[in-house]
């Protein structure tokens, strides 16, 4: 059987970092997605095809004795594979059964630039190979299976980019007891948000390992930091459901403010993160891990163009970017 499945990337409105100490989060899915193509073998080899996954950071560089270097990441590459690997090894042993499988994976949006491109490849494999050995999972495991993934690629993972990726919508998601929740919030469709991105040289893992190394030097300090975060994030939900735009840009001002305290913004999304406030954003925070990568704007819908200009002016690259879209889904499956 040949399957197509699609999954989301995300923004985190608010909470990274501070979820993977089991804080509450705010995650919305993107208009951006990845596709996961699975067609089964009649043998038990697995054949994994990466075809544009835009990776950023491409480098042409040419000197004038007509020297042309062309640097790419193929680490990038290399990672996105391992989770798809992970992902089926995972579900294979779920079900309880394997088969051999040729899996394509493409990309509409940047992968390794903050935008969950990791869960969403999780998502869209479990969901695309479960299906193609013939079983149809529920949400929940898909969710799952895709989190256990990131935990087992990358040593710590919440499950915040895998829960959104798979549900979609935008999300409070909380935890307890090595489980989760999600509610989805009802939020004013007039809410707009534009995303910018700068080149990433970090990836997750490195970034979350950097805050837990923070939290052993300054236990007291950067734990206070944390429940901060986890506070902000559940005033930040009253505020969306009121549709307060003023007072929920000013909780991603502080959380910015707060994730930059744990070490993980660069100078290059500062400057983003401060220009579009400059530029009338009612507020932007860095989203995702960090280390470089994605930031966000919330903005009133006519500033849109403006807030777009201001990315581009501070070398940032801006992405036009819907909230709240579909999550994982089948697009096709043939015998
Ligand atoms: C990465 O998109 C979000 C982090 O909070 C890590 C995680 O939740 O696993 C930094």
């Amino acid at each position: 059987m040949k399957v197509l499945a699609s999954a989301p990337g995300k923004v985190t409105l608010y909470g990274e970092h501070a979820v993977v100490y089991k804080k509450p989060a705010i995650v919305a899915s993107i208009d951006k997605r990845i596709y996961v193509s699975c067609k089964t073998r009649d043998d038990n080899s697995v054949t994994i095809r990466a075809l544009n996954l835009q990776v950023p950071g491409v480098i042409l560089t040419y000197s004038q004795d007509g020297e042309i270097i062309f640097e790419t990441d193929y680490g990038r590459v290399l990672s996105a594979v391992s989770y798809i690997k992970e992902a089926i090894s995972l579900t294979s042993q779920f079900l309880g059964s394997f088969k051999g499988a040729d899996l394509t994976i493409e990309s509409s949006m940047p992968v390794g630039a903050g935008l969950g491109t990791s869960a969403a490849v999780s998502v869209a494999t479990v969901a695309a190979y479960s299906k193609a050995v013939g079983y149809e999972l529920e949400l929940k495991d898909i969710a799952r299976l895709a989190w256990s993934t990131e935990k087992n690629v990358q040593g710590i993972a919440s499950p915040m980019d895998t829960s959104i990726s798979t549900f979609g919508g935008i999300v409070y998601l909380t935890q307890e007891n090595d489980d989760f929740n999600i509610e989805h919030l009802d939020i004013p469709s007039d809410m707009n948000v534009v995303v910018g991105y700068v080149k990433r040289q970090f990836k997750t893992k490195d970034m979350v390992e950097l805050v837990k190394r923070y939290r052993e030097k300054y236990p007291d300090l950067i734990d206070s930091v944390i429940d901060t975060i986890g506070n902000l994030v559940v005033e930040a939900k009253k505020a969306l459901l009121k549709g307060d735009l003023k007072y929920a840009g000013e909780l991603m001002n502080i959380n910015h403010g707060l994730l930059d305290a744990l070490g993980v913004s660069t100078k290059e999304l500062n400057d983003l993160v401060y220009i579009v406030r400059a530029f009338g954003a009612y507020g932007s925070k860095l989203s995702g891990a960090g280390g470089g990568g994605s930031m966000i704007a919330l903005v009133d819908k006519e500033k849109v163009s403006d807030i777009k200009t201001a990315i581009s002016i501070l070398n940032g690259t801006p992405l036009p970017t819907k909230i709240g879209c579909e999550g994982v889904r089948i697009e096709k499956a043939e015998e």
